[in-house]
Formats: C-alpha cells, structure tokens, sequence
C-alpha cells in the first residue's frame, strides 16, 4: 500500500470492485472503434441500495456468479444459514429455523441500506413473495435475477459438485418450477427489475450500481476539476447549490472525471465530491486521473506522473485518520462508478474522454479505454498517442438522434459544441477555467482560474 493503513483486507476486498486497470502504453490499439472482434457484454444495473433475489435450480451456479460479482459481505446464502444453525449447509432437517435466519439477516442488513443478495433457489412464488414483502417493508426496491440454464447442463454442474450434489431428480423438479417463474417474473409488478441470463450470459455479463441520482429532473455537467476546489464551489455556487451541494430543485451535478492531480486542493476535491456520491447527490463518471489514483490507493504499482506525485504529496500531508477516512471512502464510491452514463431519457451522455454511439449502455475493456483516453489509434515512435478527434467524426444521424455527449480529457480554449457533443474541460488548473453546462438547458456557466496551477505539457498524454 501507497501508506499505511488499518483494514487492509476490506481494501483489497473492495479492489475486486474497481474498474479494470487502463494500458500502460505497451498495446496501442490501431483500429477504429469497435473493432470486429469486441466481446460486448450485457450490464446488469442495480440501484446502489437494493434486494437482488436470485431465482434458479439447485446447482445451476447461482452462489458461483454472485461471488465473482458482489463482496462476500453482500451474499446472504440459505446454505450458509442452514450451516449456521446445524452445521451442514446441505442439511434439510432444520428449514425453518435456516430460513428464520435468512430473512432476519435480510431484513436487518436492509434496515441499515446495504445492497443484499439473496442466494436461495426463490423458485416458488411463495418464497419470492416473502423476499418482496421484507424488502418493501424496508423501502428498498427488488431485482431479480433469474439462471435459465437449460436441464442437462444444469445436471452437469450439479453433479461435478464435490461432496454437495443434490441429485438429477431434484434438479430436474426445480428446473420444471423455474419454467414457471419464468413466465410469471417479466409480469410481476411488484420488481424493479427482472434479468434472465442463459448460461452464456451468466459468464460475460457485468454488473454495475447505478445511483438513484440518474434519474434526476435536470443535471449540470462539470468539466476536469483537478484539485481546483475553491473554483469548483464557486461554481456550484453560481449554480444555485448549497455549500453542502444540494439543490433546491433536486439538480444533480454530474462530473465527466478527473477530480484530481495537478491542483492545489486534490484532496479537497475528492473528500467533497465523495460526499455528494455517497449522499447519491452528485454522479462521476472516473477518468485517467482518476483510474490512476484508484490504482495507487489500492497499492498498484503506478507512476506518480502527470500531477499524482503532487496528489500523493497532498493526501500525505493529511492527519492520518482523515486520510484513511478518504481512501476507503473514494475505494467505495467513486472507484466502482461506470465509465458511462446515459441519462434522462437517452438524452444525454457523459463519458470522461468520450464515447461513441455505438458504445453506449454497453461495457468492454475497449470502450473502457476509450472513455478514459479518447478515440487514441495507437503511438508514434516520439511516444505521442495518435488520436482521431471522434467528435468531429460524429456521424450526422447519430449527431440529430443520439445524446448530447458531454466529455472533458483535452483541455480547450473555448468550449467546443460539434455534431451535438460539447468537452466541458477549460483547463481550469492551467489557469483557464472551469465549466459547467447545465441540462436540459443547454447553457455554459464558466468559472476562471483564480490563478495557473501548473503548467501546459507541449504533448498531451494518453
Ligand atoms: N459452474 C459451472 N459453470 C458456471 C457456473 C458454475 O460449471 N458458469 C459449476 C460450479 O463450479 C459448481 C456447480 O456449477 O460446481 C454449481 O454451482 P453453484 O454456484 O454451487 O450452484 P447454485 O446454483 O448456487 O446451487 P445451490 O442452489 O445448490 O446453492
Ligand atoms: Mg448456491
């Protein structure tokens, strides 16, 4: 680790989260966007506090999928109760009291707003109904997600089980009640989401939350702050927000990344916005800056290049309970946030560096790279990226029909809007200014730099 800490292992746990890491510079990718042979891959949205129901047979790799997905302390298995109350997670013989236990742990950790998984078989709509009804006691909205996998291989799986298989005959009996409930989730009103992955899609697809602050009435897009804090209240200010950041029309600011480096207050900036994320107050899409610094705080092996040197000189000379206090903090809500969102109603996107239309609600190590680093098709021998300006190549169908794309990355003299796509960064920390634009709107509220933070490079980054 970067500096010493307690809680170690809940920082490593949370690594597990975190978005994957951006290239160091060693595979430039050379083609145009979206390449023949991406995998895209379905993502499963759920709120940040929610109850996700698993529904499938016995051993068709419900437990499997939500470890590789939600952090152990998520997962609330009714194998594992019936392990805590008779030691033997396969045992039958104490059902009731297994499933006592259950929904007490259920409903105590959605009393405290901690998004649960539930991992039973939920296949009767007895024991759904029951789920439902502790979730919505607790205001917490339901997702269930269903495994259609087909019989046989759902026999499989069973049967590879070591020590735990529960026999082609109960399989084969929960994989005729699963038909059934796959034909009543799609109709039952009571959920706010019903997602039925085929065995193909239990592999590839991901998972992401989603704040309950996307569904905001109106939002304000803020450019690359760079540890320019005072600028960013001012900002705020001119919005109309409080000092604590909220709006009296319920306004949600939305920052398109790069929260830290080269600035005076990075830490500031970070404790600030993560307050508003966690409050689902604000949304943050991470940029480059941002993915370094993730990776630094989690003990990655990064370059302190580029202004972090100064962020880590900055977060160092915090009290040590603070600085704690903010690693875990920005592990935990801003780390996992996506790279994208689209927002109200399709009409708006923002991605830190960009994105294109074909990308959107969509997730790949590709469109990962190119919303931290733009549309860059690979480096020269110098070392500088070779970068296609994506925006200006916007096709017109997708310019009059698709979302307004709102991006930062490259910092502008002015603010560029082309082919309905505008890049919110005003280099506010090389003494330009901070820039925000308010939506559905559509106007510009800028902030100048109070003064220059640092230095324009010749050749930008990537
Ligand atoms: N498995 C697999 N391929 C997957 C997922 C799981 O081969 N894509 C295997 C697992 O390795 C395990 C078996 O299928 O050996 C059952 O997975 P498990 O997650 O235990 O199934 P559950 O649905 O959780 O079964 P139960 O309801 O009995 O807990
Ligand atoms: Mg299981």
């Amino acid at each position: 680790l970067f500096f010493s800490m307690a809680g170690t292992a809940f920082v490593a746990e949370l690594a597990t989260l975190s978005t994957p890491p951006a290239p160091t510079g060693g595979t430039p990718f050379t083609t145009a966007p979206l390449p023949n042979d991406t995998i895209l891959t379905m993502i499963l949205s759920f709120p940040p506090v929610c109850l996700i129901v698993l529904c499938g047979a016995s051993g068709s790799g419900k437990s499997t999928w939500a470890r590789r997905h939600f952090r152990a302390s998520q997962l609330v298995s009714s194998d594992h109760c019936r392990e805590m109350v008779v030691d033997d997670a396969a045992s039958q013989s104490a059902n009731d009291d297994a499933f006592a236990l259950f929904h007490q742990w259920i409903a105590l950790r959605l009393k405290n707003r901690r998004l649960t998984v539930a991992d039973s078989t939920a296949l009767k709509p007895g024991a759904r109904d029951r789920l439902i009804t502790l979730a919505h006691a607790a205001r917490v909205p339901v997702h269930v997600v269903a495994f259609d996998v087909p019989l046989d291989e759902a026999i499989r799986r069973d049967a590879q089980r070591v020590g735990r298989s529960v026999g082609e005959k109960v399989v084969t009996r929960h994989r005729a009640t699963l038909e059934q409930a796959l034909r009543e989730l799609p109709k039952d009103q009571r959920l706010a989401g019903v997602h039925i992955l085929t065995p193909e899609q239990m592999d590839s697809a991901t998972v992401q939350t989603t704040p309950g602050a996307v569904s905001a009435p109106a939002f304000d897009v803020i450019g690359d702050v760079h540890g320019c804090l005072s600028e960013l209240q001012t900002l705020l200010g001119k919005l109309g927000y409080s000092a604590e950041g909220k709006h009296p029309t319920g306004r949600v600011p939305v920052f398109v990344g790069d929260l830290a480096d080269r600035g005076p207050n990075s830490p500031g900036v970070l404790r600030f916005v993560c307050d508003l994320v966690a409050k689902d107050l604000a949304l943050f899409v991470p940029g480059n800056h941002d993915d370094k610094l993730f990776r630094m705080l989690q003990g990655g092996k990064v370059q302190r290049t580029h202004g972090l040197d100064l962020t880590e000189e900055q977060l160092l000379g915090m009290p040590e309970k603070e600085r704690e206090h903010l690693t875990l903090d920005i592990l935990a809500y801003l780390a996992p946030q996506p790279v994208h969102l689209v927002l109200a109603d399709g009409t708006l996107a923002v991605a830190h560096a960009g994105i294109h239309d074909d990308m959107l609600g969509q997730s790949s190590d590709f469109i990962t790279r190119f919303t931290r680093f733009g549309d860059v098709r690979g480096f020269e021998a110098s070392g500088m990226p070779i970068r296609h300006d994506w925006a200006a190549e916007r096709e017109i169908g997708d310019s009059e029909n698709g979302p307004l794309i709102c991006y930062g990355h490259t910092p502008q003299d002015e603010i560029r809007f082309i082919n309905n796509t505008v890049n919110l960064d005003g280099g506010c920390v090389f003494g330009g200014f901070l820039a925000a634009l308010r939506f559905p709107e559509r106007e510009l509220v800028m902030v100048p730099a109070e003064r220059t933070y640092a230095q324009k490079r010749v050749h930008s980054e990537a």
